[in-house]
């Protein structure tokens, strides 16, 4: 949170109280933020005159849950859309990533207070938010794959992926080019971003073998080395995995890998890109052409150093 931002959000607190001096040393209230962030980014469209998407959030208040039980569904639906950053729309203006989390964060705090003092067994919405111990059975089921559903996000920043080391049947393991198997990694928020896909089929039929089969990984905006195969495991971390090709050459190969005109290889231009059937080469995109999507999730950072 910026300097600026705390400070505007300390008045807030104040204008929405009493006023009295005392109340200037209270902490920032979470629910402060969570309208701030609201009022910043959302009710331009969401607003009672507007309803864009059938939907207004300009009184709708976090505080007052308990006593607006029906409110829950739509808190459930902001989540959801704050989490997968999927609002506001593209080329608006969006929050930090900071903001994201923190009010995502804390609107599912309160959701699940809500829903722990007062449970509602009757009634449950189509799609919910999966607790750990569903959400380690869900991946187990639907791709035969473990994962550590304790320590799941408590902590984690990053998620490791590795990939099956059978030399027996992937022959080009039995070479020494790479430290195999291959492992490579995303920060949670880029593996969370609605673009990042785990895939298990391509053109409508189950991936071929060199394609990754069974699972794979697909990260449309960085180069095609993080969007790993035959994926076996995934570990939530709290610290940068150890990417394969980053350790084979960390000069030429950073952990971010975005598709990046203005940084050059160090022994090629990126900036231009020949695709498979066109006749001459084209002005590569930065980010693959997802600037709208993705930009945010590298806010303030120098992508010359995180290449
Ligand atoms: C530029 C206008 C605009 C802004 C700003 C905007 N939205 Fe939306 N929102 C839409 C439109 C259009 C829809 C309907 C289409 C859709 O669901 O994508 C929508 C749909 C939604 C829905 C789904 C409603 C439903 O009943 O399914 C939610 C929840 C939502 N927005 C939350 C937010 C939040 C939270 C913010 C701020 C962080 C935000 N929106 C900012 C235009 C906007």
């Amino acid at each position: 949170m910026t300097a600026k931002r705390g400070v505007f959000l300390a008045g807030f607190a104040l204008a929405a109280t009493s006023g009295t001096s005392a109340l200037a040393q209270t902490p920032i209230s979470p629910a402060a933020l969570e309208r701030t962030v609201l009022e910043d980014y959302c009710v331009s469209c969401h607003n009672d005159s507007r309803l864009t998407g059938g939907l207004s959030l300009e009184r709708i208040d976090l505080s007052r849950l308990a006593a607006n039980a029906e409110d829950s569904e739509v808190w459930e639906k902001v989540v959801r859309k704050l989490r997968t950053r999927a609002m506001p729309p593209p080329g608006r203006q969006r929050p930090s990533e900071q903001e994201y989390e923190s009010v995502a964060t804390c609107v599912e705090t309160v959701l699940d207070a809500a829903a722990a003092a007062a449970p509602n067994p009757g009634r449950r919405p189509a799609v919910h938010r999966l607790n750990r111990a569903e959400y380690t059975n869900a991946i187990r089921d639907l791709f035969a794959l473990e994962v550590d559903g304790t320590v799941l996000l408590g902590s984690a920043r990053d998620v490791e992926f590795k990939t099956l080391h059978d030399p027996e049947r992937m022959p080009g393991q039995r070479s020494m080019t790479l430290d195999w198997p291959c492992v490579e990694g995303l920060r949670l928020d880029e593996a969370r971003h609605p673009l990042t896909t785990l895939a298990t089929g391509v053109y409508g039929q189950d991936l071929p073998n060199q394609n990754g089969a069974p699972i794979r990984l697909v990260v449309p905006w960085q180069y095609g080395s993080k969007s790993i195969k035959s994926i076996v495991s995934m570990t939530f971390m709290e610290q940068e995995p150890d990417c394969t090709w980053k350790r084979a050459a960390p000069n030429e190969y950073g952990f971010y890998a975005n598709v990046n005109p203005e940084v050059d290889h160090p022994r090629w231009s990126q900036a231009q890109e020949w695709r498979l059937g066109e006749p001459g080469r084209r002005e590569t995109l930065l980010f693959n052409g997802y600037v709208d999507q993705v930009a945010g999730l590298y806010a303030g950072m120098d992508l010359r150093v995180n290449y």
